[in-house]
């Protein structure tokens, strides 16, 4: 039987999924939103209080992770309401048509907390889920982590910094410090000794 290790999530990572969810009018929902890998069939999410997600997850106890690299999806679920062409159901559940695979999952357990970040003290919710049904539609996929990237995108600026000037140096460097906070929270143990090396070798230039 499949579980999310088989599918290619690995326990403590963190992946930018689209959740989608049903309303109390049984109309669809998707929003990105991250999911942590907490062991095989056991995932957290940690939702803000004003999102449609959190509602829906609070009302039906259960919730679908598309697995998607779509630019497009991702853009229009954040910035406005996804098309209700862009989905379909799977037994009762609504999930993206597009999806590479996508998951069904059954809320454990809701719990409000108080979190301070770089943005400020919010409330947020930590659901924990227990997956049901997991469906793979392409042959090919990878869930999608952003460590990889941030990691990229630092060794660009590393690779350049010689060039620049100080100002630009500087903001590489400020740039370089929020890929090492998105590494630490997203990423694994590779990733963050990867980050590691990275500022290990800027410390000693
Ligand atoms: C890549 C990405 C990841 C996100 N992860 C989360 C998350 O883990 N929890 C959360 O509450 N919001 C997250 N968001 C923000 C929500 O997607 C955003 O607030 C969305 O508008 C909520 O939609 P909804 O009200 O339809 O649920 C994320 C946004 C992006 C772009």
């Amino acid at each position: 039987m499949d579980d999310l290790h088989s599918i290619g999530m690995e326990k403590g990572l963190l992946y930018e999924t689209i959740i989608s969810t049903e309303n109390e009018a049984g109309e669809p929902n998707a929003a990105p939103i991250g999911v942590i890998c907490k062991d095989k069939r056991e995932i957290v999410l940690y939702l803000n209080h004003a999102t449609h997600t959190l509602e829906n997850i609070k009302i039906n106890k259960n919730f679908t992770v598309n697995i998607t690299h779509n630019p497009l999806i991702f853009v229009n679920s954040t910035i406005s309401d996804l098309d209700f062409n862009y989905f379909k159901k799977y037994n009762d559940k609504f999930y993206i048509k597009e999806a590479e695979a996508f998951f069904t999952a059954t809320v454990e357990s809701v719990k409000e907390v108080e979190k301070e970040d770089n943005i400020g003290k919010t409330t947020v919710n930590i659901i924990k889920a227990n997956v049901n049904d997991i469906i793979i539609k392409e042959k090919q996929f990878t869930p999608l982590n952003r460590a990889i990237f941030a990691i990229i995108e630092s060794l660009v600026y590393v690779s350049r910094i010689e060039l620049v000037d100080d100002n630009t140096r500087n903001i590489y460097l400020e740039r370089i410090n929020e890929m090492t906070r998105v590494v630490n929270r997203v990423g694994g143990l590779d990733h963050k000794e990867a980050m590691k090396r990275i500022l290990k070798y800027l410390e000693d230039k």
